[in-house]
């Protein structure tokens, strides 16, 4: 069997992709130097230290954690910590963290720059109800002052931290609240004139939530009058998409769903075929590897989401994922996968 041997970033990119591949160019944020300008977004419930892990084997040049309260952090929730711990492996890093209150941010930063956060981002997309009602995620876009306000304490306290390292912060936003409000292109150069190194935009309106299409003609508004770097999300699902976001003016571009239960689509956007299914099925076997060994009681459970997904992509055939999903502790998913 073979294994995959992919980049790690800032080598060379896989496959037959020239060193002059838009996708391969080297990108500075802030004080940050990437190697390349296809990442992975940060999910909720996915980016776990071993799905980054599996990522950056096929060629992520920049990772991020789940989204992290400010507020856990500030008060020292011993879970919300949790998703501080990571592997030396798994930088650049990029740790993004949600709240509503600039003090309680600031200081969550600081200590995620402490932590070894290589570039913190804020998270101003998330249009799940219980963090809009709070104020934090989506609903910023509504309240530009708060939100600038924010970035320019994060900022503060970044550089505070970390002094002479350069770690940028970033935002990431939505298009708007709902379609058509042009929120997102409104308070994207208040967050840049208080120090935003970068802004990610994901053009669905929060409203939307996850479904139709992103709308990329926002994006291209966006980079067009842009002083920094405008990183575009949504419905990147191969490299003729990412190539097309690049040509638009994105600085660079990421995966999200489309590389849930199909880490290889890294190597694919740049520039490699699609692997043999016997090497998909080996990183199923290293993902699950790592998951069992760091996600604890909690593993197997996580685990369910990906099996559906890794069969759709050609990694399991139907039987094996159906004995999956019906496994029911460590030892029948490992009895299964020969681990
Ligand atoms: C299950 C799930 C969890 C997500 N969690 C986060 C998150 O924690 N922080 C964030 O900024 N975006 C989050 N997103 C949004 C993604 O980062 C991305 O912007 C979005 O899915 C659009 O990209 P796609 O169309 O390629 O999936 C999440 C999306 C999904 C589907």
């Amino acid at each position: 069997m073979t294994t995959p041997v992919p980049p790690a970033a800032g080598d060379a990119p896989p496959g037959p992709a020239s060193p002059v591949d838009p996708l391969s160019r080297p990108l500075a944020v802030g004080g940050l130097q990437l190697g390349r300008r296809l990442f992975m977004a940060p999910m909720a419930g996915i980016t776990t230290p071993a799905f980054r892990r599996s990522v950056r084997r096929w060629g992520a040049g920049l990772v991020f954690t789940e989204m992290i309260s400010a507020y856990g952090v500030h008060y020292g929730n011993r879970r919300t910590l949790g998703y501080f711990v990571h592997g030396e492996d798994e930088h650049p890093l990029g740790f993004q963290l949600f709240g509503a209150d600039a003090d309680v941010l600031a200081d969550a930063a600081g200590r995620a720059v402490a932590a070894g956060a290589d570039l913190v981002d804020l998270n101003m997309a998330c249009p799940v109800r219980k963090v809009v009602k709070t104020g934090a995620g989506a609903a910023l876009l509504a309240d530009p002052h708060r939100a600038a306000a924010i970035t320019a304490a994060v900022v503060a306290a970044v550089g505070d931290a970390a002094p002479g390292r350069g770690v940028p912060v970033t935002v990431k936003i939505r298009s708007g609240l709902r379609e058509g409000d042009g929120l997102g292109l409104g308070v994207a150069p208040r967050l840049v004139a208080a120090g935003a190194a970068a802004v990610c935009i994901h053009p669905r309106s929060a409203a939307q939530l996850y479904r139709g299409r992103a709308d990329h003609s926002v994006t291209f508004a966006l980079a067009a009058g842009s002083p920094v770097p405008v990183i575009a999300s949504g419905d990147v699902d191969g490299r003729e998409a990412a190539l097309r976001l690049l040509d638009g003016g994105a600085a660079a571009v990421m995966l999200a769903r489309g590389a849930v239960g199909a880490p290889w689509l890294f190597a694919q956007v740049l520039g490699a075929d699609e692997p043999a299914a016997a090497e998909k099925r080996e990183e199923v076997r290293r993902f699950a590897t790592e998951v069992l060994e760091t996600l604890g009681t909690r593993a197997v459970g996580h685990l369910r989401q990906f099996w559906p997904r890794f069969r759709r992509r050609g990694a399991l055939d139907r039987a094996l994922a159906l004995q999956l999903m019906q496994a029911r502790d460590e030892a029948g998913v490992r009895s299964l996968l020969g681990l």
